[in-house]
């Protein structure tokens, strides 16, 4: 979780797009992260990430995202668009699928140039150059996924103004998981539009579902600090229930949890956005981590362990 310049993969344990309408989640950084670097290069200013094959022109190329993230920060740090470099970046997180590479990439960046160009930034500052970003990728972000990618760590988050709220926890025993790749690319733009939408057509069943995940969220916080993984796995079925119920799950989202409860699984829920992506699945302890994971292995998903404390 040391890398330099480094931004933070994250799988949200409770709370996607809830927290979007100001309730609080439940989020743990990953091992996995983007880096970038500061290269020579005489021609202007170039991105290169691996979602593209070829180093962008920052200041010609207009329309991909990761051109308009560029831009932004370099004004953010008031850096000259008439420098000449290339902003390298590697990820070992696997892109649109809800573990925040995005955020991760603003932050490495942003780090990276701050460090290159001795702007000597604050962490806060880079979370909320990073969240700017997110502005860009998603349009509606709460923040949890730049202040994860920011800080790393496992903490309570709640979107609030003047200022979000961060608390870092300290379960009292580490978190089994398994992210599950369902192999479908899930857009956090398309869903959290997709909620807002349903959220304005039946304000009704959204005030039901908001009321039961806020019991949730304070008895995940309780389950979580007693160290009570079985409650804290119920808890995530129940969220996965209303995850369903506000339209972002999908077919092979439920047949991915379903197959890890069969197997033994104490929970399973989308993590992200939803629509694609993964699942986070919950094991009892390490023997039952490694069962699980094997067993998904051989119905075909990608899978990748991870202890979360
Ligand atoms: C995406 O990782 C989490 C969402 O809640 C969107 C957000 O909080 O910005 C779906």
């Amino acid at each position: 979780m040391h890398a330099v310049n480094a931004g933070y993969a994250k799988a949200i344990l409770f709370g996607e797009h809830f927290v979007v309408f100001g309730l609080p989640g439940i989020v743990a950084g990953l091992p996995l992260h983007a880096t970038a670097r500061i290269k020579k290069n005489n021609q202007g200013i170039f991105l290169h990430c691996p979602w593209h094959q070829q180093p962008l022109n920052v200041l010609k190329n207009r329309s991909a995202s990761v051109s308009k993230i560029g831009r932004m920060i370099l004004a953010q740090l008031r850096i000259p668009f008439t420098k000449r470099f290339l902003i390298e970046v590697r990820t070992t997180i696997p892109s649109n699928g809800g573990l925040g590479s995005s955020a991760a990439l603003s932050v490495a960046i942003t780090r990276a140039l701050s460090h290159h160009f001795k702007k000597n930034l604050s962490d806060n500052e880079i979370n909320s150059i990073a969240f700017k970003c997110e502005k860009i990728f998603h349009q509606t972000p709460s923040g949890i996924d730049n202040t994860a990618a920011t800080y790393g760590g496992l903490f309570w988050f709640q979107k609030k103004k003047p200022k979000n709220q961060t608390k870092f926890l300290h379960p009292s025993k580490p978190l089994p998981c398994i992210l599950v790749n369902s192999g479908i690319h899930g857009s956090t733009k398309k869903a959290v539009a997709r909620v807002r939408r349903r959220k304005q057509k039946n304000p009704a069943l959204f005030r039901r579902l908001f009321k039961e995940y806020r019991r949730l969220a304070s008895d995940a916080l309780r389950a979580l600090q007693n160290g009570d993984l079985s409650l804290l796995g119920t808890l995530m079925n129940q969220n996965q229930e209303l995850l369903q119920q506000i339209g972002v799950s999908n077919s092979t989202l439920n047949k991915i949890t379903l197959s890890a409860l069969h197997e033994g699984a104490l929970g399973a829920k989308i993590t992200g956005a939803g629509l694609g992506g993964n699942v986070l699945v919950l094991a009892s302890n390490f023997r039952e981590q490694k069962k699980i994971q094997h067993a998904l292995q051989r119905l075909g998903y990608a899978c990748i362990p991870a202890t979360l404390h």
